[in-house]
């Protein structure tokens, strides 16, 4: 079971490589949203809904922790999903909702890492 759940959490942290790398090489470049990113945010999300629940480990969870990560998530996913239909009307995504996908999947890394 908590080899499992250690492959759980590597699936995690490959989506967040997904998402994130995604939004570096755009950060650098074209200042697109692109569907990579929202790619990496779906594997991210079924991976750490799958590690929200309690399984495969000795220590309890901490449900505020995850419940504010939930929160974030949905706020990338709309950031997402409203960006990438403004880019497909004017051809370009909105420079605030571009910046957003970048600081809040690294807000979520964050919280993840650094709220014990
Ligand atoms: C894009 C959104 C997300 C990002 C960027 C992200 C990022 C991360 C990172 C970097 C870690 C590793 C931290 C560590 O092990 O020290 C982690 C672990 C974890 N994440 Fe997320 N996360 C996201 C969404 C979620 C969601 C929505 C949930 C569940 C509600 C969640 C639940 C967890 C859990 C339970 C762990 C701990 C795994 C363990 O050690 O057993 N994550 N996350």
């Amino acid at each position: 079971m908590e080899i499992l759940r250690h492959a759980v959490v590597l699936v995690h942290l490959t989506g967040f490589a997904i998402l994130f790398g995604a939004w570096v090489v755009e950060a650098v470049g074209r200042k697109r949203i692109t569907r990579l990113m929202t790619w990496g945010m779906v594997i991210a999300a079924v991976a750490g809904l799958a590690l929200a629940a309690p399984w495969g480990i000795e220590y309890s969870l901490n449900y505020t922790k995850l419940g504010t990560k939930l929160v974030v998530l949905l706020a990338i996913g709309a950031v997402l999903g409203i960006g990438t239909a403004r880019q497909r009307k004017s051809g370009a995504a909105p420079a605030a909702l571009f910046w957003l996908v970048g600081i809040l999947t690294f807000l979520n890394a964050a919280l993840a890492v650094l709220w014990r």
